[in-house]
């Protein structure tokens, strides 16, 4: 029975808020690696760019002194100098192998993997969202970001960007803006347009260096990564310029069927349905180590009743984990892509599973099962993304 020993009696959503083993992000600057330098200026680089992220650094977007350094170039800039490339060494700082995989190795706390598996997933993943909600962006991004207010240079703020993709289509879409991109690992893109710069940092210690000066906030999957999302709203307020705009969609770890009722299959035995006991064992892994899973179901509230916003809008997305035999042809083809996804994030919670203290034989066991389900197609059951934007009023 040991085997099947349920992760409730492992440790009740003990969060723990640092581990001393763990690295504080150095807070780096990445550009693009094509930006080759001399193993001296790259040296002399790294040391300047270990600092604390509370730091008085001159704001990104905002400051004078900002505006001027950027007047020749369209490039975002940065509190820093442009500061490294990926050479080995800083490749060995930022990320660390377990059980196969790669993973960032600044937070105690998110426990995906940040590999190149990982990164084609988000992609895919994106690619798939955009073509579920029918548009890249909230209605209200076209008007925040245009270029209507004499002086100011746009700013758009992707907390958590992952792979980048939606920032990507930030900074494609809206050239004259500054698009920064914040992750536990660097933006890995091959083509970062100029006017996009991506920022090592863990969110959890605080957005204080960016106050006042962005006029668009997205955060999108985040929640398993962030110790307290309802600060991380509040933060926001203070983020964003007036008027500016919060994007927030979350994932509330759980499965659902097709009347949309929750399944809630326990962690004191195993069996079917399997895809929605393995989906258990993830969320209370990732509450063990101090996840806000629950983030989603609180959005609407956190933001609406939140003084800083107005306008707030919810919406909701429900994706199908697998085909059924009724769906039309642009239904299973969404929901062949869908399964892409889906089978990559369930072979990437393996380390998590096995680092929550679960035996190996039961992981296998979960994985092995679940995936079969998930071919036989026979229980549909669905995953839920919410969704919530507002402006942040102007007075
Ligand atoms: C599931 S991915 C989603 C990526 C992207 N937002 C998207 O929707 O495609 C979650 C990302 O958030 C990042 N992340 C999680 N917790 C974070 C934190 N505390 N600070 C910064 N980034 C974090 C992870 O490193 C990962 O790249």
């Amino acid at each position: 029975m040991d085997r099947y020993k349920s992760l409730e009696a492992l440790a009740p959503a003990a969060t723990s808020s640092s581990n001393p083993q763990m690295a504080s992000p150095p807070h780096y600057f990445y550009h693009d690696p094509s930006e080759a330098m001399d193993s001296d200026a790259e040296s002399e680089a790294l040391s300047t760019t270990s600092m604390p992220p509370f730091s008085a650094t001159p704001s990104v977007a905002s400051s004078r002194t900002s505006y001027d350094a950027a007047a020749a170039s369209t490039r975002s800039v940065s509190p820093v100098p442009s500061v490294i490339s990926m050479t080995d060494s800083v490749r060995s700082q930022i990320y660390r192998s377990k059980y196969g995989r790669e993973f960032n190795n600044f937070s105690d706390v998110y426990a995906l993997p940040a590999d190149e598996e990982e990164m084609n997933r988000l992609d895919q993943q994106h690619a798939i969202i955009v073509d579920v909600m029918g548009e890249k962006y909230p209605p209200p991004v076209a008007d925040v970001m245009a270029d209507d207010v004499p002086g100011e240079r746009k700013a758009c703020l992707d907390l958590g960007c992952g792979s980048g993709g939606w920032i990507l289509d930030v900074a494609r879409d809206f050239p004259n803006c500054n698009a920064v991109a914040v992750d536990l690992i660097p933006m890995q893109s091959l083509s970062m347009p100029p006017n996009l710069r991506s920022e090592v940092d863990d969110i959890n210690l605080g957005l204080e260096h960016y106050y006042g000066d962005f006029n668009v906030v997205h955060v999108r999957l985040v929640s398993s990564g962030v110790k307290d999302y309802c600060r991380l709203v509040d933060q926001i307020s203070h983020v964003l310029r007036p008027g500016g705009l919060i994007d927030l969609a979350e994932f509330d770890f759980h499965v659902y069927d097709e009347n949309h009722q929750r399944l809630e299959p326990d962690t004191h035995q195993v069996g079917p349905p399997w895809w929605a006991r393995w989906m258990t064992f993830v969320r209370l892994a990732i509450q063990q180590i101090g996840g806000h899973t629950d983030a989603a179901t609180h959005l609407w509230d956190w933001v609406s009743n939140h003084p800083a916003f107005e306008q707030p809008v919810y919406r909701e997305y429900w994706m199908p984990i697998c085909s059924s035999p009724t769906d039309s042809d642009p239904g299973r083809q969404l929901c062949q892509r869908l399964s892409g996804d889906a089978l990559s994030f369930l072979r990437g919670t393996r380390p998590l599973l096995l680092g929550s203290g679960l035996a190996e034989d039961l992981v296998t066991e979960l994985i092995t099962h679940a995936e079969a389900e998930h071919h036989e197609a026979k229980i549909l059951q669905y995953t839920r993304l919410q969704c919530v934007y507002a402006r942040k009023k102007s007075v």
